[in-house]
């Protein structure tokens, strides 16, 4: 999947997702919902996959979790637009159930492409299935936060960090998600570009 993708311009990178029937979700999808924000960010947001709101609307993080990931991108300075924000999946899977193994993977080229033609400083991966699928691992949420990762393929630095609807459901936990959040900057810091 990756050779299939690794040369596409973002045209034809975006044309590839909206026309894709690599699995059943091609099915029950109203659009895919490919990815948005600043192609030159330094920041890029993943997620897991698109909810109702995003499989309506063609664009990600746009209902209660997306307000709760803009206002957390806000409290650290970044307006939603000076980043780029992406989902592990591309298509909604029905009643938001887990992505399968196999969406994953069809999937994955995808996500390489966008992460190597934004050549973003840092990666910001929030929820624990976006994390497990990017990292290719099955460790727990709370033995990948608080450490600096590198993406397969790009190796960029990548922070953990809880799933806003996660936090909207255990707000406690805001507070974990911001030190996420602070670390995340002070990796930023270190790097000049
Ligand atoms: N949750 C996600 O992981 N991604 C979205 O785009 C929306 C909700």
């Amino acid at each position: 999947m990756r050779g299939s993708c690794s040369h596409l311009s973002w045209q034809d990178l975006r044309a590839a997702v909206q026309s894709c029937t690599r699995c059943a979700l091609a099915k029950t999808r109203t659009q895919a919902v490919f990815g948005t924000g600043d192609v030159q960010a330094r920041w890029m947001i993943i997620g897991e996959a698109p909810g109702a709101d995003e499989d309506r609307r063609g664009e990600p993080f746009v209902g209660r979790a997306g307000q709760l990931l803009n206002n957390m991108l806000a409290a650290i300075g970044l307006p939603r637009e000076s980043v780029y924000i992406a989902n592990v999946l591309k298509c909604r899977p029905p009643n938001n159930r887990d992505p399968k193994v196999d969406e994953a993977a069809n999937c994955r080229g995808y996500l390489e492409r966008q992460i190597e033609l934004v050549n973003p400083t840092l990666i910001l991966v929030v929820g624990r299935i976006a994390a497990q699928n990017l990292l290719h691992t099955d460790a727990p949420l709370a033995r990948l936060r608080g450490k600096q990762h590198r993406a397969p393929v790009s190796g960029t630095p990548v922070v953990v960090t809880y799933h806003p609807a996660y936090l909207l459901r255990q707000p406690a936990d805001k507070r974990k998600a911001w030190e996420d959040l602070q670390f995340a900057r002070e990796i930023l810091a270190t790097h000049v570009n």
